[in-house]
């Protein structure tokens, strides 16, 4: 059986000015299907690059220049523009940080939905009605048949983010991309929401990346776990390998910056609040070596040399980190 998704050596280039910014350096991973595999890694990373990607929707003056984007077993690189439109909001769907700005503010909730499933499938403005409202439903806004009329402004963002999540879901797309889907909201209701979001896809056996800096979401939801920096996978893992066992250097500087994990005796007295040292390096200019080696406590001989291949640690596990050679090798 194929993976939901497949990203094979993807590489995506930003011509500039000031030289090529490698958003996407190369990276390689894929989902299963109904699959939750969260991507992280600090801002500038390339994680939202990539999910653009894959709907082959990167701004202007980015292009992906290499590799290739598997969903289902077709490859979407070979599709043309009007089938490509066919994917999106159908087999694949993405929802943003900001509702506001895929929300239409001069159309009823009803209108938005009804067109969206309109879009795709021939069906009567009747049976679009009845799938808009079932999804309302399945997303858990309240008095879902009334909200169809009402406006994008007179939701709450937590209500509107709500009503994106039931677009994205609308036609049990096989892959949601979610990228950074609830930072603009509250934390109370940011748990909520993602809550919603993981159980309606669940229901539906949709698969999903979520991009997000927020570890602890990552340590509720997640079923893996994709590690980026600088534009590669440093690390990849199922959430308890990377939460329990973290091989590279960066991903345990990452889980030490969150206060609420408990890491080592939690009976100890609470650490303070760690902070990486240094910088994302610049993609115009990236190090032969491994990316991460100017900030790493670990680098030793090779790492600023030569950058380090994806080293597996087990069937689910790998890290691209020179001090997992000996054991990879093993
Ligand atoms: N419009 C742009 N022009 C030039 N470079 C860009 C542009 N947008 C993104 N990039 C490059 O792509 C990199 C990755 O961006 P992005 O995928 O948005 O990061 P993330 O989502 O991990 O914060 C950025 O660090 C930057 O170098
Ligand atoms: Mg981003």
């Amino acid at each position: 059986m194929y993976p939901v998704l497949k990203i094979d050596n993807l590489q995506t280039h930003f011509h500039t000015r000031t030289g090529v910014a490698k958003a996407i350096d190369v990276v390689s991973f894929e989902i299963g299907k109904g699959e939750i595999v969260c991507v992280v890694g600090e801002s500038g990373c390339g994680k939202s690059m990539t999910a653009l990607s894959v709907l082959r929707l990167v701004p202007h003056p980015g292009r992906i220049v290499g590799g290739e984007i598997w969903l289902d077993g077709e490859n979407l690189m070979a599709f043309s523009e009007s089938e490509m439109r066919a994917v999106r909001g159908d087999r694949v769907s993405m929802i943003f940080q900001e509702p506001m700005v895929s929300l239409n503010p001069a159309f009823t909730i009803g209108n938005q939905l009804i067109e969206a499933v309109r879009i795709h499938r021939r069906v009567s403005r009747t049976e679009a009605r009845e799938r808009a409202i079932a999804m309302l439903r399945r997303v858990e806004l309240p008095a879902p048949e009334a909200r169809m009329d009402a406006y994008p402004h007179e939701l709450s963002g937590g209500m509107r983010q709500r009503v994106m999540i039931a677009e994205a879901l609308l036609l049990d797309p096989a892959l949601l991309l979610a990228d950074e889907p609830t930072t603009a909201l509250d934390v109370t209701v940011q748990a909520q929401v993602l809550e919603v979001m993981v159980r309606a896809a669940r229901e539906s056996g949709t698969a999903i990346m979520m991009i997000t800096h927020n570890l602890a979401v990552v340590s509720e939801i997640a079923d893996r776990v994709v590690v980026m920096y600088a534009g590669r996978v440093v690390e990849q893992g199922t959430a308890e390998e990377i939460f329990t066992r973290p091989a590279h250097p960066y991903t345990r500087g990452l889980l030490r910056a969150i206060p609420s994990l408990p890491l080592g005796d939690d009976d100890g007295p609470r650490q303070p609040l760690y902070e990486m040292g240094g910088l994302v390096p610049s993609l115009t200019d990236l190090p032969p070596g491994c990316a991460f080696c100017p900030r790493c406590p670990e680098a030793f001989a090779p790492c600023d040399r030569e950058r380090p291949p994806g080293f597996a640690l087990g069937s689910t596990h790998a890290a691209a980190c020179w001090l997992h050679r000996q054991e990879a090798e093993r």
